[in-house]
């Protein structure tokens, strides 16, 4: 607990949304998570790794790597990535001392705070409007973009929010998830769109796609799609997070996630 406390104390942050909407406590707890869940995440942390490296040697030209939803940098493979690019830029809202003390050991790597959706600031104020995002669109050097374990995680904190401070309710939080996903992926989409030919970046979006809980004597007891009416693209490759052992968020479930690659 105190070390959670430090941490809250301790994390700067540029987004004035950031603490109050509960950002940091979130990316916090998910700290701890990955520490307490350390041998059932690390295969998904070297898959995610595995898949970014494999798609950066891809890239003809490796000026700018763009990462959206870096968080912890633990799924980031950013040894490899500070060699083989000339600027790594690592986007999301909060970033921990830790990460911030991982970055600076880099000359070439870059924490930026920002929304990817462009529409918190908007949301935070109960304005239920959802942005076409556009940063990095019209960035020419930008040879690679990674979407890392963000997209369903998009409207989790604001769905909260408007919940707790605006009444908002069952429909409209659905609806408002599923716009802020399907904006995030037609931004992702808007990167080759933008590009001209000669600078066609490559995208890859990594995120769960299929969600399945176990009773303790590992029957199926549920399964949902996270994406709801979103139209999920092609997948590449495939693997299974263990993201809640028995134990982590109940002693009835277990809990894992279908996650897949898709180049867009
Ligand atoms: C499941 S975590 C994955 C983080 C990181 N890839 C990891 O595994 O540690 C999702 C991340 O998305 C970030 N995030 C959520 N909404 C965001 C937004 N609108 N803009 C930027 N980042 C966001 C959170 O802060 C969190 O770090």
């Amino acid at each position: 607990m105190i070390w959670e406390i430090w941490q809250y104390l301790n994390t700067p942050t540029a987004l004035h949304y950031a603490k109050p909407m509960g950002f940091v406590k979130e990316s916090i707890a998910m700290a701890a998570r990955a520490k307490r869940c350390q041998t059932t995440w690390q295969p998904h942390y070297q898959a995610c790794q595995d898949a970014i490296l494999e798609i950066a040697e891809l890239c003809e030209e490796k000026r700018k790597v763009l990462i959206f939803g870096a968080g912890s940098l633990q799924d980031i493979p950013l040894d490899a990535l500070s060699e083989l690019f000339d600027q790594v830029l690592l986007v999301d809202l909060v970033f921990l001392p830790d990460a911030r003390n991982q970055a600076a050991a880099y000359t070439n790597v870059q924490l930026i705070e920002y929304d990817v959706t462009e529409s918190l600031d908007d949301l935070y104020h109960g304005n239920h409007y959802v942005a076409i995002p556009k940063r990095w669109l019209n960035d020419f050097g930008v040879d690679l973009v990674v979407s890392l374990n963000l997209m369903t995680q998009l409207p989790l904190m604001p769905v909260k929010w408007l919940e707790s401070h605006f009444q908002l309710d069952e429909v409209e939080a659905d609806d408002l998830g599923q716009m802020l996903m399907a904006a995030h992926l037609h931004y992702l989409q808007q990167f080759s769109e933008h590009a001209d030919s000669r600078d066609n970046p490559l995208i890859c979006l990594i995120s769960d796609r299929w969600v399945q809980r176990f009773d303790k004597n590992g029957q199926l007891i549920k399964e949902f799609d996270p994406w709801g009416d979103v139209l999920k693209p092609e997948t590449q490759k495939e693997w299974d997070w263990q993201i809640m052992p028995l134990g982590e968020a109940s002693r009835h479930y277990s809990q894992v996630n279908r996650v897949g690659v898709s180049i867009l």
